[in-house]
């Protein structure tokens, strides 16, 4: 489906965005393995986090869901069933992963297996660790999916994560719920910590100590309610709409606040957009509160600081409409950030050649890029290749070019957004 974009109005109004898929996806494995009956308020409807609830349900776990909830039925850690086939995880690498590690420790085989876009990802960080623990997991060539994983009994492992990804970590956690003895993983840069507070809150006995975390193997989980907040990640999107259209004024409610993932707020202010932040509260270990943005015009002149090793990890899935950004303000510059390159898309590649099919000018690094501030863009048709992220950053796009943006395969959006264009149009006022 081709979506339509152009310049010409203010942004004003609320978007409440779809729960946090991140949250989302470890909520609902974790109540798989709790005994009893979870009920999980404002789960993600994206595509991805349904992927996780039909591979779920593909294990025997089951799953009611409703209009404000869904309610899952665990067994216990060791309650799951052999899949009558193979699970489907679609185009969600964070279901893949997360349960791989889940899967590992299974008495039964496993098939996992992703979309075309999925089956390019590589499993290798996975594979790896998850042999050292002593899982057996076959793989297409190059380590990649279907994965066929052989659980059986586990034992721990002390574990530094040769890259900063909070999917492996999650992963080998997961694992380690069904080792014999402690795992524990080392992390050198900072990621995203929901699986490490679900898991304190599910019940699971869990340490942080200076850059290494531990868990230790079989908890007895129990069964919680819990409410999912709404997602950052989402929520940029309209930050950066905000900020670039001149006398917008847009509140998102209840967004999850993370300080891990919070850090996209803090470098917006610093890059000059004016956001404020209101009710703040904390559920289940999760911090949320309410983003207010209003257009700004300092912002323009003003460089974007520069996106390096630490930020990247913190900012991964902002990164493409944080270039939007910066080629309307002064200029940004984004190094060691290979890891965008095996996301959904090569998505340095894509930044770069729907940016540069807008007219801008910048420059592509195996590693990131460098965009030239202060362009005016111009309507284009813009190549998403089903990469949800990157058709919403430049749906932003188009409404600050000249002309009309063409948005191909525009629906792929729903994959972490489902709404996405109704929510912004429902901003949009005529002049
Ligand atoms: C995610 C971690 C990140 C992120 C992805 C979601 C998660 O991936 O890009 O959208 O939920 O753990 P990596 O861990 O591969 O960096």
């Amino acid at each position: 489906m081709i979506r339509t974009v152009q310049a010409g109005s203010f942004l004003r109004g609320v978007v409440q965005c779809p729960g946090d898929k991140s949250i989302s996806h470890r909520y609902a494995m974790l109540a798989a393995l709790a005994r009893g009956e979870s009920e999980i308020r404002n789960f993600a409807g994206s595509q991805d986090c349904r992927s996780t609830l039909r591979c779920l349900g593909g294990l025997g776990v089951k799953i009611r869901v409703g209009e404000e909830a869904i309610h899952i039925s665990g067994g216990g850690i060791h309650g799951l069933q052999a899949p009558a086939g193979p699970l489907d995880a679609g185009n969600s690498g964070t279901t893949l992963r997360l349960l791989s590690g889940i899967l590992a420790g299974q008495p039964f085989q496993s098939v996992l297996a992703g979309d075309e876009s999925l089956s390019r990802r590589p499993m290798g960080r996975i594979i790896q660790p998850l042999s050292l623990m002593g899982a057996r997991i076959e793989s297409e060539e190059g380590g990649l999916p279907p994965l066929r994983i052989h659980g059986g009994s586990l034992r721990g492992i002390r574990y530094a994560l040769p890259v900063a990804s909070a999917q492996v970590k999650s992963c080998i956690l997961f694992a380690g719920l069904y080792a014999k003895g402690t795992t524990s993983v080392e992390e050198k840069v900072v990621t995203r910590d929901h699986t490490e507070i679900a898991l304190t809150q599910f019940g699971a006995t869990i340490r942080r100590q200076e850059n290494w975390i531990e868990v230790e193997p079989e908890p007895d989980l129990r069964a919680l309610r819990l409410d999912v907040p709404a997602d950052l990640s989402g929520a940029a999107f309209f930050m950066v709409a905000a900020a670039l259209v001149p006398g917008s004024d847009v509140l998102l409610p209840g967004v999850g606040l993370n300080p891990t993932r919070r850090i996209l707020i803090d470098y917006l202010s610093g890059a000059g957009v004016n956001v404020s932040l209101e009710n703040e509260s904390n559920r289940a270990g999760e911090a949320r509160g309410d983003l207010r943005i209003r257009y700004n015009p300092d912002l323009l002149g003003k460089r974007l600081p520069p996106i390096r090793a630490e930020l990247v990890a913190a900012l991964i899935d902002e990164i493409p409409v944080l270039s939007i950004l910066g080629s309307q303000a002064g200029g940004l510059e984004i190094s060691d950030a290979r890891e965008l390159r095996i996301k959904e898309s090569d998505r340095i590649a894509a930044i770069c050649s729907n940016l540069r099919a807008m007219g801008a000018e910048l420059e592509e690094h195996p590693d990131g890029l460098a965009v030239v501030g202060g362009q005016r863009l111009r309507g284009a048709d813009i190549e998403t290749l089903g990469d949800h992220r990157i058709a919403m950053a430049f749906t932003v796009a188009g409404l600050v070019a000249d002309g009309q943006t063409r948005v191909h395969r525009a629906e792929c959006a729903d994959v972490s957004f489902p709404g996405f264009y109704e929510a912004l149009a429902g901003l949009r006022r005529p002049d």
